[in-house]
């Protein structure tokens, strides 16, 4: 695939031909068609498209959480290899996501300490003397604005929904993956909270280099966000590139229907109104 837009570094993740069909006969969903896609190290993408074109799906692919039923994923340049479980445990401490709904993401009777030492663990630091893992997990949830002396012992569902989002950009910040999928984790949250946490991911990515996938139906988030934009058709996709080519240069009509959504889309973004 040919594409003149800036690159940060070579192909982390990629897919050819990838497709998801549900279910049979009359009762067949061609639910992703045939994408292609490249998403480069260090970069961050926005997956946009209406409700239903797909973009769940091709998330649930990309983490192996659902099966491909044709098509390839690549991960750093080889078909991407999940059949053990082995295999598996070692793609998703590279390729780790926040989902729509966080409340779904924790293990509800798992203290948050308990959230929070898995990630270490996973990370190889099981064997790390406790007050060092303690100041990781410190310095972790104050990155994202939270006290670990008030979390401790509790639960994750006496959490607020933003603190709730906050501590899963903490378990990132642990667990550094080189790929973070993050499907619509603004859309429960105020608008002040959900500046914020935009934010903290910029700065998750400027401070580790991980590529950052973000599913959205809002264009003009997009935009703010992102470097390389893709937009979603009825499972298809219908125009990639910068977001500056796609966005303020859209080419199919869809494109310009989502973007006439977002009147204030050609002025710079003030992150107050986001
Ligand atoms: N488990 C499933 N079984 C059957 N069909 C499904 C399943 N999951 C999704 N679909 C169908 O696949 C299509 C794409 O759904 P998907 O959830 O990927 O859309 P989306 O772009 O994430 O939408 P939204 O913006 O509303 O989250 C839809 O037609 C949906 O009904
Ligand atoms: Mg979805």
């Amino acid at each position: 695939m040919s594409s003149n837009k800036t690159h940060h570094g070579p192909v982390c993740l990629s897919g050819r031909g990838v497709t998801k069909v549900y279910g049979f006969g009359s009762r067949k969903t061609v639910a992703v068609d045939h994408v292609d896609f490249d998403f480069y190290e260090g970069e961050i993408v926005s997956i946009v498209g209406e409700s239903g074109s797909g973009k769940t799906t091709l998330a649930k692919m990309l983490l192996g959480l659902t099966s491909v039923t044709e098509g390839q994923i690549y991960y750093q340049g080889k078909p991407r290899d999940i059949r053990t479980r082995k295999k598996k445990k070692e793609y998703w401490t590279n390729v780790q996501a926040i989902f729509q709904d966080p409340f779904s993401s924790f293990n509800v009777f798992s203290k948050i300490d308990t959230v929070l030492l898995d990630c270490i663990n996973m990370r190889g630091g099981r064997h790390l003397p406790r007050d060092k893992k303690i100041e990781l997990m410190t310095e972790a949830c104050s990155f994202v604005n939270l006290k670990f002396e008030e979390l401790t012992n509790k639960y994750p569902f006496e959490l607020s929904g933003g603190q709730m989002q906050r501590l899963m950009i903490a378990r990132i910040f642990l667990l550094k993956p080189k790929v973070l999928l993050a499907d619509e984790p603004t859309s429960m949250i105020d608008a002040c909270s959900r500046a914020t946490i935009l934010d903290m991911l910029m700065n998750l990515r400027k401070e580790t280099g991980m590529t950052i996938i973000f599913i959205t139906h809002d264009i003009g988030l997009a935009y703010y966000v992102s470097d390389s934009v893709y937009i979603m058709e009825q499972g298809k996709i219908v125009e990639y590139g910068s977001a500056d080519e796609v966005i303020l240069n859209p080419k199919t009509y869809n494109t310009k229907r989502l973007i006439s959504d977002v009147p204030k889309i050609y002025e710079v973004w003030d992150l107050s109104t986001v």
